[in-house]
């Protein structure tokens, strides 16, 4: 089964609810890595565990939803082999799936409205690689990656 590795703060506990709802009733495995209130929290821990589950599992995708989306997108790629966007609309959403083998979808609840959310969800989700001349590309960013 397609696995998503899910989390937030306390700003994006609403919208990753409906997220992980929506998508699990389009019959992806979704494993909840909180927050589980909407008690002031700190996005960085729950990156961190949504990154640390992709990274262990071949195949899996991450969901990661605060205010602005920029947080958890600054701390997710600081982990070594996620490739974290920030999508704001439906386009982008499929273009870093299809482009730059995103592996991690972050969303601003406080931005981006629930309904348009769904569908840059339903992108992302739906979306896959395409390789060829953009392995290339996504290859220099490991490089990056290991020439810190
Ligand atoms: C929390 O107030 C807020 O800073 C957080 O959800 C996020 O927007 C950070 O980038």
């Amino acid at each position: 089964m397609k696995k998503v590795y899910a989390g937030c703060d306390h700003g994006g506990y609403a919208l990753k609810n409906e997220l992980i709802k929506h998508l699990r009733e389009l019959g992806w495995e979704v494993e909840d890595k909180g927050c589980f209130s909407e008690e002031s929290c700190n996005y960085p821990d729950y990156a961190s565990a949504v990154c640390e589950g992709v990274k262990a599992e071949e195949g899996a995708l991450g969901l990661l939803v605060c205010g602005t989306g920029i947080g958890m997108s600054m701390a997710a790629n600081k982990h070594r082999g996620i490739r974290a966007a920030l999508c704001g609309d439906v386009f982008s959403a499929k273009m870093t799936r299809a482009h730059n083998n995103a592996n991690v979808l972050c969303l601003g609840a406080r931005v981006t409205g629930p309904g348009l959310a769904h569908e840059i969800c339903d992108a992302f989700f739906t979306s896959s690689f395409e390789g060829g001349r953009h392995q290339i590309r996504v290859d220099m960013i490991t490089d990056i990656e290991n020439n810190q």
